[in-house]
């Protein structure tokens, strides 16, 4: 059955897992023609390097065709078109829309009113739940396991939609979560509210410290996004709150792994990058099996489809 993502939260433990081991199926074996003769619209309305081109990727490598815009200043949205005429639109092209925008609630509005799934690629400070099963397969991937994990997040967790759809997503599976960040920049009260209803644990610090994070299992580092602040005083006042450091990682667990959604501007010390905590490289890689997977499902391609495919060009 055809459906749209819209947000992560109403996918079920069992639903997370089949994506996850779809997501496997696809990095054993990337190149297929299972979407041959599909088109797959990506519509772009902010700016994006890894999730559009993955996303294309993922659609490309599967045998779509891809079109769209990775600028909106080159649409017809600059002469007055709604955001549903443009959705409208493009629904007689594609099979499939991947869309991001800056608006809040904008993918739900689009799945609303399209005729074809759409898929969120992040609306606003709200959702990314594409991120998040990429996240997911990361972590699952580095750990082993997604239970009873000690998950820390740091940085904009007001902003911060990556850490947002995270949050929902694992609360199939017994997180602890530590909260850092600054408090301009703290977790809103309605996701500390959802944490509550679900029964999540969940610590909140100021201190950014080797001991504070000695006990992680995943370190989830964010930017702080400039493009959310109304006063960039403010933006300026906050940017460089935590800035993780090499020599912050001499207690850490030794399987510990560094996340980052990326882009990365001034969280991480480069020198970070060469040690065996930084996953935030792969993590993006695991993007393209993540993205394939979810294209597939958004279009009634089933776990087990991908199993009996017999177009695998290897
Ligand atoms: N993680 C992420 O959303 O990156 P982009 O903004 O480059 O797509």
């Amino acid at each position: 059955m055809k459906s749209s993502l819209v947000t992560i939260a109403g996918h079920s433990r069992e639903k997370i897992e089949y994506l996850l081991e779809m997501a496997k199926e696809f990095e054993a074996h990337p190149n297929r023609r299972l979407l041959e003769g599909k088109v797959v619209a990506t519509l772009f309305f902010e700016p994006s390097t890894r999730t559009r081109l993955s996303f294309e990727t993922a659609a490309n490598r599967l045998g779509a065709r891809v079109i769209g815009f990775a600028d909106p200043k080159v649409t017809s949205g600059t002469k007055g078109e709604t955001l549903k005429d443009t959705i409208m639109m493009v629904s007689n092209y594609a099979d499939v829309i991947v869309m991001r925008h800056y608006l809040e609630g904008a993918a739900q509005y689009a799945s609303e009113v399209a005729p074809v799934p759409i898929v969120n690629a992040g609306d606003g400070a709200n959702q990314h739940p594409s991120q998040t099963m990429l996240d997911l397969y990361s972590i699952y991937k580095t750990q082993g396991t997604l239970d009873n994990l000690n998950i820390y997040m740091v940085g904009d967790l007001k902003y911060g939609r990556t850490v947002h759809s995270l949050l929902m997503a694992m609360r199939h599976f017994n997180p602890t979560f530590h909260f850092i960040a600054p408090d301009e920049l703290a977790m809103p009260q309605h996701y500390k509210d959802y944490c509550a209803e679900h029964n999540i644990k969940y610590v909140e610090h100021k201190d950014f410290d080797a001991d504070v994070i000695s006990n992680a299992d995943i370190l989830y580092m964010t930017r702080v996004q400039r493009e959310r602040f109304s006063d960039l005083i403010e933006y300026e006042r906050v940017k460089d709150s935590y800035l993780l450091k090499e020599h912050m990682l001499c207690k850490a667990k030794s399987n510990m792994k560094i996340l980052h959604p990326l882009p990365r501007v001034n969280e991480i010390e480069y020198s970070i990058d060469d040690t065996p905590y930084a996953y935030y490289f792969q993590q993006a890689g695991n993007g393209l099996f993540a993205r394939q997977a979810l294209i597939c499902d958004c279009l009634g391609i089933t776990l087990d489809d991908v199993k009996n495919d017999k177009t695998i060009i290897d």
